[in-house]
């Protein structure tokens, strides 16, 4: 029985195709069996679906699209592997991350290396394994010169990722109201010019991409026709020899639970604007750059629900507390406010009598708080929650904090699978150093 009503708590179900089998809660008590009393159920093919769509939306409009998904966002191997299967690029920030990338199998070719902070062996590792590499800073350019000087019968190519004013009508669009973004090499200080006029003293290094990912506040399509235009302008103007790749970065919007109340661009609006650009740009090329997109929570947040037992309701001073088997970690790391969207699958029947509840975790700080005033019928003991839209950014900041990080349950045409077990001491204690 499904318990779940949309109202002031800001509650609404999502269709889901496992929908049928979350609102069982005798299923749901058959899951708790195997997995545990909390876990994130991973559907498999919503993460299919999702990128199909990316695909369809721009490829259709513009056919050298290459999609290279953001590991940070969610890096769950068996995650990495559908979407490398799909045709997904990787897309990394680290040696951690691109190393994981070669351990699922992906071909260094199809790796976009990309992140602030690179050792020269990170570099020099890359170069040889020929990854897209696009460089964030100066420091990384003595890099690869030093490589360029070592190995001067090899054709080096590297990417430049760029800053430069995205401000509409003088107001910066970007997260958390920063004025510029730290990221890349300054066009407008002239950086660009020096990193350009360096690197051409080199005959055996080539300037082939230019990236630009900037995280704004809305999103909004405005920001992609800027970013867009002004990639295609820079590179046409300083590289049009060697442009093989325009990369636009992540940042677009995805399915967005109805709930939030957010009017957000489709699939189809970003490839409208992007595409026509990008046609226009180059419409005499007959090798036509290719268009890169780094989505990370637009392919991956509404492939993820977190399941948590009820284990206690009680009632301080008027207001009723729902304790679970789990944690504002697990389903909202960054701890805002809003509530995600949430059912309730009970063993009862439903009694329409909604009440005021809050749902809070297992941590001993005040501010666990799942959900807050959540407005429906109270759940009961064993009882389930089930959250959905919990894929990004979730399960790469959850850090064990007081419990073990639960499992993760693939479900894949009616199968269900272990794709991470629940932590146990062993990852918690690192028995190389320790032994008792
Ligand atoms: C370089 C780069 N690409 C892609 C992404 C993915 O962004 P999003 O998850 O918003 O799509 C990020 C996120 O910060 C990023 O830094």
């Amino acid at each position: 029985m499904v318990k779940s009503t949309g109202v002031e708590g800001g509650l609404t179900v999502q269709q889901n195709p496992l929908d049928d089998f979350l609102s069982d809660h005798k299923k749901m008590t058959e899951l708790e069996h195997q997995f545990g009393s909390s876990f994130y159920l991973f559907n498999t093919e919503q993460l299919r679906m999702n990128y199909h769509k990316i695909e369809s939306a721009f490829k259709s409009r513009y056919s050298n699209f290459i999609i290279g998904y953001s590991y940070k966002t969610n890096y769950l191997p068996y995650l990495c592997k559908v979407l490398s299967k799909l045709g997904a690029y990787a897309e990394v920030v680290s040696r951690l991350e691109y190393d994981l990338a070669l351990k699922i199998g992906e071909n260094p070719k199809r790796i976009i290396f990309n992140g602030p902070l690179k050792s020269r062996d990170d570099i020099f590792y890359a170069i040889d394994n020929g990854s897209l590499l696009n460089l964030d800073s100066l420091y990384e350019i003595k890099f690869v010169e030093e490589y360029a000087k070592q190995y001067p019968k090899r054709d080096i190519k590297i990417g430049l990722r760029l800053n430069f004013d995205i401000s509409e009508n003088g107001v910066s669009p970007l997260q958390e109201g920063y004025p510029i973004s730290r990221f890349g090499i300054c066009v407008e200080s002239g950086t660009l010019h020096q990193a350009i006029t360096e690197l051409s003293a080199y005959k055996n290094i080539k300037i082939v991409g230019l990236h630009g990912h900037f995280s704004t506040k809305k999103r909004n399509i405005e920001a992609y026709q800027k970013i867009t235009e002004t990639l295609c302008k820079i590179g046409k103007r300083y590289i049009e020899e060697s442009l093989e790749y325009i990369d636009i970065g992540g940042g677009i919007y995805g399915e967005v639970p109805k709930s939030f109340n957010l009017n957000t661009p489709s699939f189809d609006d970003y490839a409208t604007v992007v595409c026509e650009i990008m046609n226009r740009e180059f419409a005499h090329w007959t090798n036509k750059p290719a268009l890169i997109l780094e989505p990370g929570i637009s392919m991956v947040a509404n492939t993820f629900q977190f399941v948590a037992k009820v284990i206690e309701t009680k009632t301080i001073r008027g207001q009723n507390f729902v304790l679970v088997d789990g944690s504002v970690h697990n389903i909202k790391p960054t701890m805002h406010k809003n509530n995600l969207p949430m059912r309730i699958t009970s063993q009862y029947p439903s009694s329409t009598k909604a009440t005021v509840f809050h749902v809070v975790g297992y941590t001993c700080m005040e501010k666990d708080y799942l959900a807050h005033e959540v407005v429906a019928e109270l759940p009961q003991i064993n009882d389930f929650l089930i959250f959905d839209n919990v894929g990004a950014y979730t399960i790469v900041f959850n850090p064990p904090f007081i419990k073990e990080r639960p499992g993760i349950v693939a479900v894949d045409e009616d199968e269900f699978m272990i794709v991470r077990k629940k932590e146990t001491l062993k990852q918690f204690v690192n028995e190389e150093i320790y032994t008792f």
